[in-house]
């Protein structure tokens, strides 16, 4: 999330970090093989097809890593999924939307897993009522039966479940085509969602200056960005320890950890958010963004809305292209609703639409994996 040269003048020591990365340090502090074992897919031993398919599942992209999922597996042959409410977003998250979206792309992921194996995973969205408008219930958000069907189709998409990342490096400058695009659309086209996407160069900049605008107004407010900072995890060993949240690693934030230069509480002072708010502007050069718009807003339309995004996203990386959500200018805090009216008509959805997903498209460098916590974490039994 922070660039080497952001860090450098965080910590105000490039000297000494130039050193160190001099004295041949660039393989300190990587990422912890075990924060990312994950991403090696279901275990071997792992014989139940339910415990399987989570496997794939607790891969999904959800909001700020937080992984807010907990499924019950007592009922032989069937799944309850829950929402874990020590695990959501309530300042820029208020009516639990995002988080919902998160859900919906663990289900798209249990329901490919499922596939694979000849199970039909039928899915009854919010058996016990819905959950609140603004906040997440007790209530579970479905229940899934697995039932065996041997005519159940494949899904290819699931191969790319294991690559898949959300990709925060800067984008290169070649363009996306209009037929890479249409494939993502495509790869959605089954669910009731609206894939829009733009290469028009006025556009881009107007949208790029709607979340530059955003992101401001996210990191000056207290409470939204102390969202952000409180699941900062610095360098490796917090990052094992965690499993979840954004990982600063690599020797710069080992050094500034170790000098005390790099902590949750100067990230809040104002020399902290000062580089924060510069951490957008790389990431905006792009040659393409990408939305994902609903026409209802209940909880229905959230997980479908989660479906199609983490499609959309490995439809890309069979592509060869990268994704990077950028949400602050969908966020429904009241601060932020003056940008989500101006956001909304810059896509061209209208009034009575959401936009669930936001996010740039291009090129890049591949992102590290993203930790996980283990399976044994999310279930009930
Ligand atoms: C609803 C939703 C909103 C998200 N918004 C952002 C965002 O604004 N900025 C960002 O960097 N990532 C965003 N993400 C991506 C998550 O941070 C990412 O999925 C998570 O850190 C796990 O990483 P992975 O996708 O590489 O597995 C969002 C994901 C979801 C599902």
């Amino acid at each position: 999330m922070t660039t080497r040269r952001t860090f450098l003048r965080v910590a105000g020591t490039s000297a000494v970090i130039l050193a160190a990365g001099g004295y041949g340090l660039t393989q300190c502090d990587p990422m912890p093989e075990v924060a990312v074992e994950a991403w090696r897919g279901p275990a071997p031993n792992a014989r139940d097809p339910r415990v399987r398919a989570l496997s794939y599942a607790l891969l999904a992209p959800n909001p700020h890593n937080k992984q807010p999922w907990l499924v019950d597996l007592k009922e032989p042959g069937a799944a309850t999924l829950y929402c874990d409410r020590s695990r959501v977003l309530p300042q820029t998250d208020p009516f639990a939307r995002q988080i919902t979206v998160g859900c919906g792309a663990f289900l798209e992921l249990l329901r490919m897993a499922s596939a694979e194996q000849g199970l039909r995973a039928e899915i009854s969205a919010f058996p016990a009522g819905d959950w609140p408008e603004n906040a997440v219930g007790e209530q579970p958000v479905c229940r899934v039966a697995f039932v065996p069907d041997a005519a159940v189709a494949r899904d290819p998409l699931l191969a790319q479940v294991l690559k898949r990342r959300t990709n925060r490096n800067a984008f290169d400058a070649m363009a996306v085509s209009p037929s890479e695009a249409a494939a993502i659309g495509s790869a959605l086209q089954a669910l009731p969602v609206r894939f829009g996407w733009t290469a028009d160069e006025r556009q881009i900049a107007q949208l790029a200056q709607i979340a530059k605008r955003a992101w401001d107004i996210e990191v000056k407010n207290d409470a939204t960005f102390k969202e952000s900072v409180d699941v900062f995890r610095i360098t490796g060993p917090e990052i094992a320890k965690h499993r979840d949240g954004i990982s600063l690693h690599g020797p710069f934030f080992w050094w500034a950890d170790k000098l005390g230069l790099f902590t949750k509480q100067n990230a809040m002072e104002p020399s902290g958010r000062a580089q924060a708010l510069t951490l957008i502007d790389p990431q905006l050069a792009v040659r393409a963004f990408g939305w994902i718009v609903t026409a209802a807003n209940d909880r229905r339309a959230q997980l479908a809305a989660g479906a199609a995004y983490v499609r959309a996203n490995l439809k890309a990386t069979e592509l060869g292209l990268a994704m990077h959500p950028l949400s602050q200018a969908l966020q429904e805090f009241p601060e932020m609703l003056p940008l989500l009216a101006e956001h909304k008509r810059a896509v061209g959805a209208v009034e009575s639409e959401t936009v669930q997903m936001f996010f740039r498209l291009g090129r890049a460098a591949l992102a590290e994996p993203a930790p996980r916590r283990p399976l044994d974490a999310i279930i009930r039994s």
